[in-house]
């Protein structure tokens, strides 16, 4: 079994075929952008892209991915270059403590995917299963914003 994981092809040894794609990440794979939260689908810590769509990869058995491409926070930026998305939220200093901020980051890139200037009500919408204890709900909206007008100067 192998997974396309932002790119590269990653080889998943089977005795990982009971685990879920976040414990695969963090734990088999190093990649640790995606955050244990809940572990049940309820606080969108763990957001990853699987073909293109925002999935809780906390929800995901591995063993079910085939060959759906996972994108994770890791996969955003091409080299020094940030995504829009992540360069917005630098630029509205999004962050507090950060946990639920790489998922934020993939719903919101998801988001502008298909709907490039989002009204507030469709960012609240598409962010509303993503829990932040912190309170940076306003900031992350007005990324979304930012982002949305930089690509729309700048598509990709
Ligand atoms: S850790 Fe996956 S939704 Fe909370
Ligand atoms: S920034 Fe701390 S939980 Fe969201």
């Amino acid at each position: 079994m192998n997974i396309l994981i932002n790119g590269v092809r990653r080889d998943a040894a089977p005795a990982w075929k009971d685990d879920t794609l976040l414990s695969v990440l963090r734990e088999h794979l190093g990649l640790c952008g995606s955050k244990f939260g809940c572990g049940m689908g309820l606080c969108g810590a763990c957001t990853v892209l699987l073909d293109g769509q925002p999935q809780r990869a906390c929800l995901v058995p591995v063993a079910d991915i085939g060959k759906r491409p996972v994108t994770t926070i890791e996969g955003l930026a091409q080299g020094d270059k940030l995504h829009p998305v992540q360069q917005a939220w630098l630029d509205e200093t999004v962050s507090q403590c950060g946990y639920c901020q790489a998922g934020q980051i993939m719903a919101a890139v998801a988001l502008l995917q298909t709907t490039p200037r989002p009204t507030d009500a469709q960012v609240d919408t598409a962010l509303a299963g993503h829990l932040c204890r912190c309170g940076t709900q306003q900031r992350v909206r007005a990324a979304i914003h930012r982002a949305a007008a930089q690509m729309a100067r700048s598509p990709a």
